[in-house]
């Protein structure tokens, strides 16, 4: 079976997105699976590329045959603008979207493997949709018992000064743009003139923003893995630990900074607190109508009251990032997770 994994894409975690598929990539069991690598281009083209002795070369290369999924061909790859070509490549059975943020994580590309006919590995559309969008996501996960963190939702074009904003929900608040991954656009403001700045950055990456009560907390994850019979497996909770450095889990500490966060699982917590984490997990999976996976953040207070922070549909899969981890520490090996992932979107 040949599976396509995607990787790059449009939006900003385009660089956590290789990052991620390098490593998926070497999960994959070549005695099962033919791979398809496609790198898309930060302007949506894409390339179907070499590996390296079974990796992802490094740097990637942003050269290869571009190809194009037919609609209704059910996996037909074409290849583009090549006259001189086949013109057809081997079709593909199941598209692996390792694929952050927009484009990727909201819904798009689960709407083209519909469109194509191809099986996906991942979310549906709806699940992708909801969960990305932290605004909509807030209303479900509310509307469904769970505690999420007080905030506003403002427009281009809205007023709402630092004072309203911290009399509603205290100070300093999170500014996020509603729309975006791996804390890209998201900023802390304590005073007015960060208010400002902080609505800029935010409003460069969407049109609509989250301000956000400043919950202080400790970050806690759980991974959930939704087996192919329907069940759902959630991971023991993971802990995010912040180097004193930074001053929130900002794209700076996961990525850039080396000594930026720790991820320890599991968590030290209490056992009725783990256990009711991952309860709260599943409920919110399931209130977002999220499919095959998802990783659950919370923020756990000093007195153990918890609010559930946001669904990430497409969890990072990098060396850092706490999905893998977390499985792995519950039994579920990088290699199983990916072989499970890939018979779920199959079955
Ligand atoms: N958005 C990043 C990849 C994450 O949630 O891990
Ligand atoms: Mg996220």
């Amino acid at each position: 079976l040949r599976v396509a994994v995607l990787f790059g894409g449009q939006s900003s975690e385009h660089d956590v997105s290789l990052l991620s598929a390098r490593n998926v990539i070497k999960a994959i069991d070549i005695e099962k699976y033919e791979i398809a690598p496609i790198v898309i281009s930060r302007d949506g083209r894409w390339l179907l590329i070499d590996l390296e002795e079974g990796a992802l070369p490094d740097p990637v290369p942003y050269a290869g045959q571009e190809v194009c999924l037919l609609p209704g061909g059910k996996g037909r790859l074409l290849v583009v603008g090549d006259p001189a070509g086949s013109g057809e490549l081997p079709a593909i059975d199941i598209l692996f979207p390792v694929l952050h943020g927009l484009y990727g994580e909201d819904g798009s590309i689960q709407g083209l493997a519909r469109m194509v006919g191809v099986p996906l590995v991942g979310c549906g559309i709806l699940g992708s949709a909801t969960a990305i969008d932290k605004d909509i996501a807030k209303r479900l996960l509310r509307d469904a018992g769970l505690p999420v963190a007080r905030s506003i939702t403002v427009r281009s074009g809205d007023t709402l000064s630092f004072e309203e904003a911290a009399s509603a929900l205290g100070a300093p608040v999170f500014v996020k743009p509603v729309r975006q991954g791996s804390s890209v656009g998201v900023s802390k403001a304590a005073n007015a003139e960060e208010f400002r700045a902080a609505l800029i950055e935010a409003f460069k990456h969407d049109d609509k923003v989250l301000i956000e009560e400043f919950v202080k907390a400790r970050e806690i994850e759980c991974a959930v893995l939704e087996q192919t019979d329907g069940t759902l497996f959630v991971s023991l909770p993971g802990e995010i630990v912040t180097g004193q450095a930074h001053s929130f889990y900002s794209y700076e500490a996961k990525y850039l900074d080396e000594d930026g966060a720790v991820v320890s699982v599991p968590a030290q917590l209490p056992a009725d607190l783990t256990q009711r984490l991952r309860e709260l997990s599943l409920d919110a999976f399931r209130a977002l109508g999220c499919e095959s996976l998802a990783r659950v953040d919370f923020f756990v207070r000093p007195d153990m009251s918890m609010v559930v922070n946001e669904v990430n549909t497409m969890p990072g899969f990098t060396n850092i990032s706490m999905y893998p981890k977390a499985m792995e520490a519950t039994g579920i090996s990088y290699p199983a997770l990916v072989d499970r992932l890939i018979e779920h979107g199959l079955a």
